[in-house]
């Protein structure tokens, strides 16, 4: 063909069709079309020096004009449907699979959850069922019902955040056992496990707020040696066989007798460390016989029903299971801490 202008449109669409061809995006498919149809494009130029041509050259021009354009949209449109299709199936040719695999951060429970649901577990498997109770309470709960005399030093708004109406944030979840007892008949066997707020000042081994799990279980004929055998039971389950556990005469108001709850050191075995401040025990939990008025308060006759409670440090068994020195690091949900578990 010696039409120059003719000659131009084909060459043209050759190019057109080895870019198109090797397009990987709409942006590329875009780029050739304005190229060649654009309103400044390559034909809309040509169409300017029509005029130059002879009658029967226009004629072979304005033949490879309208081939040119249609064909020129014909590649464009197949070259979109190759890329949109290509989005669809993931085609491999676009990745590169032997890079290697970008890793999401993967969230994890946080220790304090971890040590809630591995002793809730334990205690499951025990006949124990978990019940749960608010986090503000009043008085009566609290205090009161849990047979806490009127001066007891734990009442002090020193020590205790009231609200203006009275109410408070509950300093130990030992309030549960008075709700769960007044809304259902014995036996019970429940443990509690929730959040508590005590006024204290924040430092390595006291948080204002922090963990506990309650445990009561009423029934008849009870006596402290089920306690210690649950307890034994607890402690083996969460340390092995080899921990050993004693209990020490103790005074809470809502339990008689009382006892405070030793495991023997996990760290040291009993031998004497600086975690165990060298006495070979550390200290668990408060427990006890419940305490006849309790049973009184909620309705319940001390005659027929008795039982045993005791109330777990949360934080104390996670900063022993995990060592950790610092009751703070719990909660400053530092991420470079808490992937740590
Ligand atoms: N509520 C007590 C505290 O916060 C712990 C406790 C002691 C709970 C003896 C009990 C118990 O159920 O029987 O220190």
């Amino acid at each position: 063909m010696s039409n120059p202008i003719a000659e131009q449109i084909n060459s043209a669409l050759l190019e057109a069709e080895s870019k198109l061809a090797a397009a990987t995006c709409d942006a590329d498919v875009e780029e050739v079309r304005i190229h060649i149809l654009g309103r400044k494009g390559l034909l809309a130029s040509l169409s300017g020096s029509m005029g130059a041509l002879s009658a029967d050259e226009r004629k072979e021009a304005g033949i490879a004009f309208n081939t040119g354009r249609s064909r020129c949209k014909e590649l464009v449109d197949a070259a979109l449907l190759r890329i949109k299709s290509a989005a669809k199936t993931g085609d491999r040719a676009q990745f590169d699979l032997t890079l290697p695999g970008r890793r999401q951060p993967v969230g994890r429970k946080h220790p304090v959850v971890t040590v809630i649901d591995d002793a809730v577990a334990v205690f499951r498997r025990l006949g124990f069922i978990v019940a749960d109770g608010p986090e503000i309470e009043d008085v009566f709960h609290n205090f009161d019902a849990l047979n806490t005399p009127a001066a007891h030093p734990s009442r002090d708004p020193g020590d205790t955040f009231y609200f203006s109406d009275g109410r408070l944030l509950r300093t130990q979840t030992s309030p549960v056992q008075i709700r769960t007892m007044e809304n259902h008949e014995p036996p019970v066997r429940i443990v509690a496990p929730g959040r508590c707020f005590r006024r204290d000042t924040p430092d390595a081994t006291h948080s204002m707020n922090f963990h506990q799990i309650e445990g009561l279980l009423i029934d008849r004929g009870v006596s402290l040696a089920d306690l210690k055998s649950v307890l034994q039971m607890f402690a083996i389950e969460m340390f092995g066989q080899g921990v050993k556990i004693r209990l020490r005469p103790h005074f809470f108001p809502f339990t008689e007798p009382s006892v405070e709850y030793d495991f023997s050191c996990i760290m040291c075995n009993g031998s004497g460390c600086s975690v165990c401040k060298h006495s070979g025990w550390l200290e668990i939990a408060g427990a006890g016989v419940v305490d006849p008025n309790v049973l009184k308060n909620v309705g319940y006759d001390p005659e027929i029903w008795t039982g045993y409670a005791f109330g777990l440090g949360i934080e104390r068994i996670a900063m022993l299971r995990y060592r950790i020195n610092d009751i703070r690091l719990l909660y400053e949900n530092d991420v470079r801490f808490l992937e740590q578990f």
